[in-house]
């Protein structure tokens, strides 16, 4: 009898043992899958941290002194912002979107090393006959403009040659460099823009001539300039440094160099009566940080 008795003594003190054994293993593992899982959150980005946090950055608890701050949200993308143009003497603004048709381009604006991805080709037979060997581009939109331009002021009697058009952040880089060169730089830049300042960077500007006097002055009172000059806004092309605006543009008289902006655009600065940058200044203008 009490040898049974001794036995399920025996047998229940082994049960509580087991029983005792497994919860405090139980609970051993509870308490590190706790600390790998909040681990392997920060680990992973969840709840905004990167890295895993310092021992200062850990959730506060209520023992802490002071009530717990929530972190300030990060400001939203400015978008839109009202223009800060011109800068401050001395600085320059970066364009935030050189495909923007508006994009304000000046001596105090910059494109960087943007390049447009939508270029075509301009036709042979709108080019000047001795620069076929060139290849010209724009951007889609202003070559079938041009095309339509172009088409038009033959039915007039009136030949459009183009002599210029998109020039990349490096043939500017070197056109400047070769006018510095030979007339100093800065009688170069009141005709030639420097590299990341030209709106021909903008795949939208276009040079004509194919006259005796191209690329002065005098071009303006030709047949093609005197029509370009009356009909070219017709077609979205508004002459960005017209007459006695030097000093608003920073560049002489180019009665030769056009620069698409579409025709409602055109149409609404011709109303305006301003010169191109004064009217694009006026128009919403994107900048980067
Ligand atoms: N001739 C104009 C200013 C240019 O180089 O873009
Ligand atoms: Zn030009």
């Amino acid at each position: 009898m009490s040898g049974r008795r001794n036995k399920n003594i025996r047998k229940r003190r082994i049960w509580r043992a087991a029983i005792l054994f497994c919860a405090a293993f139980l609970a051993v593992l509870a308490f590190s899958c706790g600390y790998f899982y909040r681990d392997a959150l920060f680990a992973f980005g969840v709840n905004g941290a990167d890295t895993a946090p310092s021992g200062d950055e850990l959730p506060q608890t209520d023992t802490d002194t002071g009530p717990v701050e929530e972190p300030e949200p990060p400001d939203p993308p400015v978008q839109n912002q009202p223009s800060p143009y011109p800068p401050p003497p001395g600085q320059v603004l970066q364009i935030a979107d050189g495909n923007y048709l508006l994009a304000l381009v000046t001596k105090q604006t910059t494109l960087g090393q943007y390049a447009p991805t939508d270029l075509l080709q301009i036709p042979g037979e709108m080019i000047h006959p001795q620069q076929r060997q060139w290849q010209y581009f724009l951007r889609r939109e202003a070559v079938e403009q041009l095309l339509k331009m172009w088409e038009d002021a033959r039915v007039q009697g009136i030949t459009l040659q183009v002599i210029s058009a998109y020039r990349s952040y490096e043939v500017q880089g070197q056109l400047f460099r070769d006018y510095a060169s030979r007339h100093g730089e800065e009688e170069a830049n009141t005709f030639s823009a420097k590299p990341g300042y030209s709106e021909h960077q903008l795949g939208t500007a276009v040079d004509f001539g194919g006259t005796s006097v191209d690329k002065t002055p005098a071009f303006g009172e030709t047949t093609p300039g005197r029509w370009l000059a009356e009909n070219a806004c017709k077609y979205g092309f508004v002459m960005s440094y017209p007459p006695d605006s030097e000093a608003i543009t920073g560049y002489i008289y180019e009665p030769w160099h056009f620069r698409y902006i579409g025709v409602e655009n055109a149409r609404r600065w011709k109303q305006s009566g301003k010169v191109l940058c004064e009217f694009l200044a006026e128009q919403p203008q994107y900048w980067r940080e």
